[in-house]
């Protein structure tokens, strides 16, 4: 378990693939997200889940103070020579809950971990220019750089949409405020 103020994380259940397959099918989330994807049944869903167990794929599920499910995480290719990881964030489902603060929180418990847990130097992601949300939370709340622009990278609703490259390095984590609050909560927490 990995404990932020608002949210904490937990590994990726069997039991949670219904959930999987309502974020996934969230309208709100999948106009987005940078990955698109065909509507997956649960037994394909199963199938996806036994493939991506173990390597440099980490997946959890993000849970709030009330216990219900409400977004997935995680991080992947986990390079551990170079101590860089991707990673990404979805909140939706089955209840209303972006745009209360959440998303922040969820990002700094992930860099609390990744950096401090894990011992990683450098976090990546990449963001649609329109999702507002998205920009909001890493960039302006959370001390994320746009590092590049790759020009009508995907194609979403009819036409092709700019991609923002973005990444943190530990070094501007740690001038965050707050951070040291999350390192105590997340080295407090995880590996129990
Ligand atoms: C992106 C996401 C993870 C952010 O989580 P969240 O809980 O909504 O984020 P927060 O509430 O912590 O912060 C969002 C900020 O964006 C602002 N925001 C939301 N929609 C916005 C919009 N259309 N235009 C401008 N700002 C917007 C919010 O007001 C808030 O800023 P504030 O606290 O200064 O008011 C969540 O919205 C989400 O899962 N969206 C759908 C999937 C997605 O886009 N994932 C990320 C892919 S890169």
């Amino acid at each position: 378990m990995i404990q932020g103020k608002l949210v904490r994380f937990r590994t990726m259940e069997r039991n949670d693939l219904p959930y999987v397959k309502a974020i996934n099918e969230d309208p709100q989330v999948r106009r987005n997200v940078v990955g698109w994807g065909w509507p997956n049944s649960l037994a394909e869903l199963e199938r996806w889940h036994e493939r991506s167990q173990g390597g440099s794929t980490h997946r959890w599920v993000v849970v709030d103070t009330a216990d219900r499910v409400i977004g997935v995480t995680g991080l992947w290719d986990v390079d551990m020579q170079s101590r860089h990881a991707l990673t990404a964030l979805k909140l939706g489902g089955l209840e209303e809950v972006r745009g209360r603060g959440l998303g922040t929180d969820a990002i700094k418990t992930l860099m609390a971990f990744a950096f401090y847990d894990v011992g990683l130097n450098r976090l990546y992601s990449s963001i649609l220019v329109d999702n507002a949300a998205s920009t909001r939370a890493y960039v302006d709340k959370c001390g994320w750089s746009v590092e590049g622009i790759s020009r009508q990278h995907v194609w979403r609703r009819g036409g092709y949409v700019d991609l923002q490259q973005v990444g943190i390095l530990r070094s501007e984590f740690d001038a965050l405020p707050g951070a040291e609050e999350y390192v105590q909560l997340v080295l407090g927490s995880s590996g129990t």
